[in-house]
């Protein structure tokens, strides 16, 4: 009998745990699910414009200023040898981008850099160009942490995409 009462009042206090994590987790789950309606996004809104923002695309910015200008042009509007990427017909999904700078473009002068450049670092030349192809990142260098009043601020919920 008391055995029995013992396992009740385990099985109740364990009861009681689960409704309160419950709660909890549905608590947040709802935080996050208002977060994400501010944006269109499929992460919360405070996933997009972050220090991390700031950083990728200068970090991006620096890679392109190494690796990309001398053909694709300072601040990303092409030359005679290579094409404008801001331009609003070059508008590559993430894993365009990526397999077409991975791999190459075959008989032309754009090459793999897969060598180079790993995923992370090709990840944040993609932001950079996506911010200057969404007109969101005016010419010249970023800055590098997030400013009040610096040379840009991404419009809220910004992130390429
Ligand atoms: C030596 C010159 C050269 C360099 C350096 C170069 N590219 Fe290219 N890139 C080209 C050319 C030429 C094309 C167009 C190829 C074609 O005719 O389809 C091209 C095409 C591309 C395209 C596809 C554009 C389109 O319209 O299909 C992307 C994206 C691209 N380059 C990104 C980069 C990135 C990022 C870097 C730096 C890591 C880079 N390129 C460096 C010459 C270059």
């Amino acid at each position: 009998m008391t055995t029995i009462r013992v396992r009740f009042g385990l099985a109740a206090s364990a009861l009681a745990l689960l409704l309160a994590l419950s709660t909890t987790m549905a608590a947040s789950a709802s935080t996050q699910a208002s977060a994400s309606a501010q944006s269109p996004a499929d992460k919360p809104a405070a996933a997009s414009v972050t220090s991390d923002t700031y950083r990728d695309v200068y970090q991006g910015w620096k890679w392109w200023h190494v690796y990309c200008y001398r053909c694709h042009g300072v601040d990303a509007l092409g030359t005679t040898n290579a094409p404008n990427l801001t331009d609003p017909n070059e508008k590559f999904t993430r894993a365009e981008f990526m397999r077409i700078v991975k791999t190459g473009k075959a008989n032309t002068a754009m090459q793999s850099w897969s060598k180079l450049l790993d995923d992370k670092q090709i990840g944040e030349v993609y932001v950079y160009v996506r911010a200057r192809a969404e007109k969101v990142l005016p010419p010249g260098r970023p800055d590098e942490i997030g400013t009040n009043g610096g040379s840009w601020t991404p419009p809220d919920g910004w992130r390429a995409r």
